[in-house]
């Protein structure tokens, strides 16, 4: 299939992409842009370790097709500051969110969207907003903790 040249907004910069219409976001997330952050667990929407922000809604990035970003705003973890984010990463270092850290950047990545959406959720509301990404290893406990300690008083 031929290639396709597709332009869209990556972590704040314009950048034109030259890729097969097949190809996922994740994959040019990671490898066309080197980006790692963004991990990849199952590659079918189960785990939450592709999670990005699309024009400032959280999304699996391998359940989308690269060439359906024309003119899109991604965000990924790499080499993004906002303050809502480094509160949450704060946060999830002083309560031990994380472990092996694979899970960690979708799970800041669903964070960040709850927390731009809703500044003050409850505890309900932060299981939900995380529910669709998978942690194998912290337990889910410390990873609301951080995200409770995230939330401006
Ligand atoms: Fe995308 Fe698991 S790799 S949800
Ligand atoms: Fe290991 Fe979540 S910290 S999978």
């Amino acid at each position: 299939m031929a290639d396709r040249v597709i332009t869209l907004s990556i972590n704040g910069a314009e950048r034109q992409i030259d890729n097969d219409p097949r190809q996922l976001l994740v994959d040019v997330v990671r490898e066309h842009l080197d980006l790692k952050a963004t991990h990849i667990g199952c590659l079918s929407g189960d785990c939450g370790a592709c999670s990005v922000i699309v024009d400032g809604e959280v999304r699996k990035s391998c359940l989308s097709l690269a060439v359906s970003m024309e003119g899109a705003a991604v965000r990924t973890l790499d080499g993004w500051v906002d303050d809502v984010l480094v509160r949450l990463q704060s946060a999830f270092i002083s309560t031990n969110a994380f472990q092996c850290g694979f899970c960690t950047s979708g799970m800041l990545m669903a964070a960040y969207d709850l927390l731009r959406r809703n500044p003050c959720p409850d505890t309900l509301e932060i299981r939900k907003a995380i529910s669709g990404n998978l942690c194998r290893c912290t337990g889910y406990e410390p990873i609301i903790q951080a995200i409770q300690q995230a939330i401006e008083k």
